[in-house]
């Protein structure tokens, strides 16, 4: 059994469902859907770099998420679950049941991740393959559910017949709770749609953190789906600004500075707070962590390198610096390297040691003096809060506030520290599960695109130029 016979097994039995040989139009709407939700899940399995068997599994899954739609429509007459079946157990008993998948090595994943690709979360404790097609398959699905919301939209006279939304109120206010649960990262309850517009906010809320991979983050900004819902319940809302300002900001992932270059050369502006390069190590008993540290030779170097990669923006470039002479130099590099070299590098101690996210300063450096900085700082981000700490979300709020006050270019290059980047990336859903191994490298930056309709997307930047975290010991 391999895919392209599984996909002639489910078209052959798609077939079935033929009227004078066409499938009813209502079906026909899944077929294509279920063509979208596939393309959709080998863009995410590249985009990840999936191994194959994995990228497979995905492929499968999305194949047959939605195979029991035909037979539910035939029998039921409706698509709404709670009026018919559960399509996904639906979807999981038919496949099963014709043995589609018997013989195929990565079976239990598959069926699975049909099973679970309707579910308001996915249950714990999954192995790696059936997380990944799962994850994979409720992306995917609901990258072709922007895409159908959209389309739908443009197709009917909505304010006058809403039957494709549930036939929902169209002049009803948003539901308080729905734009609480959305405003908190958490999933909306279905019992409280009342209105259209919280109809579409499930769908920003999806966009917010509902989307697993960084790849379906990109692909969602790209295609567009939050300023579309953003301009749509403008409309519908008469430019609520509680409405307005959950369309404005949304995750995007990792991204590379190919990525943050296409952004800008698409109309955006680019505001990085990159983490200085390569340092020699901090003396622990040194309350100004290293103030006075230089940096390395190739630290320097990769400093000027990013800058020659930067070069086609100099014309419209601000830096602002830490005071630290590190973070100095590494504008000083970036600039140099941008053919700018000699120009004044304005420093400000917000983004230094008089950061937003320490209340005290003198207490957070006893906390980091027993050289258990990164426990300290995964227990801050875990829960929110630390001694010595301000609230992870104030900081990171008065933050983005500040610098984007003082952010007029077109290219922002402020330079910071890695505590502030990762700080800020994890308050912004960007990255939650930081360990050593995969932290903040010298040279990335925590980055805030702006689109031209003033929409805010989150990224971590790996710029590549550095591996190392640390830094290396002084000889
Ligand atoms: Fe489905």
């Amino acid at each position: 059994m391999d895919f392209a016979e599984l996909l002639r097994r489910y078209d052959a039995y798609v077939d079935t469902f033929k009227v004078d040989g066409a499938l009813p139009p209502m079906m026909e709407l899944k077929r294509i859907h279920t063509a979208c939700v596939l393309a959709n899940a080998r863009a995410i399995a590249a985009g990840e770099g999936m191994d194959p068997e994995t990228a497979e599994a995905c492929e499968a899954a999305a194949l047959l998420h939605d195979t029991g739609r035909y037979e539910q429509l035939r029998r039921y007459n409706t698509f709404r679950d709670s009026d018919s079946v559960d399509h996904a157990v639906f979807s999981h008993d038919i496949v099963r049941e014709k043995g589609w998948l018997d013989g195929y090595p990565h079976a239990e994943a598959v069926l699975k991740a049909v099973l679970y690709h309707n579910r308001r979360e996915l249950p714990e404790g999954l192995d790696a393959l059936t997380a990944a097609a799962s994850h994979c398959t409720r992306d995917a699905d609901k990258l072709d559910i922007f895409r159908v919301l959209e389309h739908q939209l443009k197709v009917t006279d909505w304010r006058k017949d809403c039957t494709a939304f549930w036939s929902l109120p169209v002049a009803a206010k948003p539901n308080p709770q729905v734009l609480a649960a959305i405003r908190d990262g958490r999933p909306v309850d279905y019992q409280h749609i009342k209105a259209l517009a919280d109809f579409v906010l499930i769908q920003v809320g999806w966009i917010r953190s509902g989307l697993h991979f960084g790849t379906t983050r990109r692909l969602a900004a790209e295609r567009g789906h939050m300023a579309f819902r953003r301009r749509f319940l403008a409309e519908l809302t008469d430019g609520d600004p509680d409405v307005d300002a959950l369309c404005r900001a949304a995750p995007l992932g990792e991204l590379s500075l190919d990525d943050v270059e296409a952004a800008l050369r698409r109309g955006c502006r680019a505001l990085l707070f990159v983490r200085h390069a390569e340092r020699p190590k901090i003396d622990g008993e040194d309350p100004t962590f290293g103030e006075t540290l230089p940096l390395t030779d190739e630290g320097w170097r990769t400093c000027l390198r990013f800058g020659e990669r930067m070069k086609e923006f100099a014309g419209d470039v601000q830096f602002l610096s830490s005071p630290l002479r590190r973070t100095r130099m590494t504008a000083e590099g970036i600039a140099e390297g941008m053919g700018l070299s000699g120009i004044a590098i304005p420093t400000d101690p917000l983004i230094g040691n008089s950061t937003f996210y320490f209340a005290d300063q003198p207490t957070v450096f006893e906390l980091f003096r027993d050289g258990q900085f990164f426990r300290h700082l995964f227990e801050y981000m875990a829960n929110g809060r630390q001694r010595g700490f301000r609230e992870i979300n104030e900081a990171s709020d008065m933050l983005e506030e500040w610098a984007l006050s003082r952010f007029t270019a077109r290219l922002g290059i402020f330079t910071t520290h890695d505590l502030h980047n990762a700080a800020y990336l994890h308050a912004r859903g960007v990255k939650r599960d930081w360990t050593v191994e995969s932290w903040v490298r010298f040279l990335d930056a925590a980055a805030i695109i702006i689109e031209p309709d003033g929409t805010r997307l989150y990224a971590l930047v790996r710029t590549g130029f550095s591996n190392g975290t640390v830094g290396v010991r002084a000889n």
